[in-house]
């Protein structure tokens, strides 16, 4: 096993066990929206923001419960943006990590709110105070996530993606769509450790940086494995971009050109490391990765 599947690996054990003991299962009357909360981030996924948290709190030697509680709170966020991604008045789909989708698990007004509930559920993570004994870290922790999530983050890219499908789009817009869309919350992912460990601004930049280059190659591959991947691989239904009209990476450079800026972008992101020296490893390691998977 590379030095990378073993960190994938002990993210998504730390993941697993911070999210099962912040959402633990009840037998109030409210506990279906609970268990659908569970069923939405308890089932696999690749884990790699919860990584990104992790890895970059290591760089500024945080304490192992702070970095859990904020890699269990970008990972709630990430999931309830899969879960309302994937609702009728969205992508409609059916099949998620390899399962029915939280609303066909359930239904589709649980599968609203358990979004609704994981988004807030992440801010109450990061404000209790086991996240940081110093309450401005948690503030900036709050600020960073809801800057990261909102209508100038995520929300803002998924909503530039709807209309995707009925105009067209250039490389600079498409561009634009993606660093919000999926950008944002990798960006936040690798803030989260040197905001922990209260790192010098040089080095949070630089971080910044190498996480705008990440998340723009993960999205190209992303559009590629839509294009060049099945159903059954993906644990996800491919084919959906094109099918939809949707401008990606893939529709306006062809596969060849996008997986070539994937590869200038892989270049780029490790580039902004080299001060961090060997430490930096594994983030290297990751954004190869990010573009040669395959799932
Ligand atoms: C899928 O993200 C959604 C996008 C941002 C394209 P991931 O590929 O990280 O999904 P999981 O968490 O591994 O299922
Ligand atoms: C969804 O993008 C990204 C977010 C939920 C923010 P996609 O619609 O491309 O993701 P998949 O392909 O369904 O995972
Ligand atoms: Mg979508
Ligand atoms: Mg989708
Ligand atoms: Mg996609």
């Amino acid at each position: 096993m590379s030095r990378l599947e073993e960190a994938l690996n002990e993210a998504q054990a730390v993941v697993v066990e911070q999210i099962d003991r912040l959402l633990p299962s009840t037998d109030l009357p409210e506990a279906r929206v609970t268990e659908a909360m569970r069923y939405a981030c308890l089932n696999g996924g690749k884990r790699l923001r919860p990584f990104l948290v992790l890895t970059t709190a290591g760089l500024f030697r945080v304490g192992a419960s702070s970095a859990a509680r904020v890699a269990a709170a970008i990972e709630f966020v990430h999931c309830y943006s899969l879960v309302h991604d994937d609702l009728p008045a969205m992508d409609n789909d059916d099949l998620r990590r390899g399962q029915p989708t939280c609303h066909k698990k359930f239904d589709e007004a649980t599968a609203i709110l358990a979004g609704d509930a994981l988004l807030t559920k992440a801010f109450e993570v990061l404000a209790g105070p086991a996240t940081h004994a110093d309450p401005q870290v948690r503030v900036e922790l709050v600020g960073e996530l809801a800057q990261a999530a909102g209508h100038h983050g995520m929300v803002g890219g998924q909503m530039i993606d709807m209309l995707a499908a009925s105009r067209a789009m250039d490389m600079m817009e498409v561009t634009r769509l993606q660093s919000l869309k999926t950008g944002k919350l990798f960006a936040f992912s690798c803030a989260a450790g040197p905001i922990l460990g209260k790192a010098p601004i040089q080095q949070r930049q630089l971080l910044d940086a190498y996480a705008r280059d990440l998340g723009l190659a993960f999205q190209i591959a992303d559009d590629l494995l839509d294009v060049e991947s099945s159903t059954e691989q993906m644990g996800k239904k491919t084919g959906k971009d094109m099918a939809a009209g949707k401008a990606t990476f893939v529709s306006l450079l062809g596969v060849e050109r996008a997986r070539a800026q994937a590869q200038a972008l892989v270049d780029q992101a490790i580039g902004h490391l080299d001060s961090f020296g060997p430490t930096a490893d594994l983030l290297r390691d990751c954004v190869r990765f990010v573009v040669e998977r395959k799932n």
